[in-house]
């Protein structure tokens, strides 16, 4: 994770649909995005990453607008458990 962005939200919630918003406007070329909640008492957890595309897995979406600098996760089926500090960060590495 060589690069992070101002980062963290903290969420707290019980069953909806959430959606947390991070700005990276100074995303470069080669640079993906990926997201990490972290779990009270526990080293972040990763949970999804994009590059330019909408993407989606068991447990969330990212949406990635065309111009990349910034995103939005979104868990549909969100839990008190979720929550969590939510990293954004963008780096290079994959
Ligand atoms: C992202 O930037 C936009 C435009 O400056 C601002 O309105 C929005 O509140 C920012 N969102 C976050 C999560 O910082
Ligand atoms: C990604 O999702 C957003 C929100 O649903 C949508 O507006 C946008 O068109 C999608 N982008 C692509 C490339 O499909």
């Amino acid at each position: 994770l060589a690069e992070t962005n101002q980062p963290s939200f903290i969420e707290s919630y019980e069953g909806q649909e959430v959606n947390i918003a991070c700005n990276h406007t100074n995303i470069v070329a080669n640079e993906y995005i990926f997201w990490y909640p972290q779990f009270p008492n526990q080293g972040p957890q990763f949970i999804i990453q994009g590059y330019k595309t909408n993407t989606t897995n068991e447990v969330a979406s990212l949406f990635i607008p065309a111009d990349r600098k910034s995103s939005m996760l979104s868990m549909p089926y969100a839990s008190l458990r979720d929550t969590a500090v939510y990293y954004c960060i963008v780096s290079a590495a994959q």
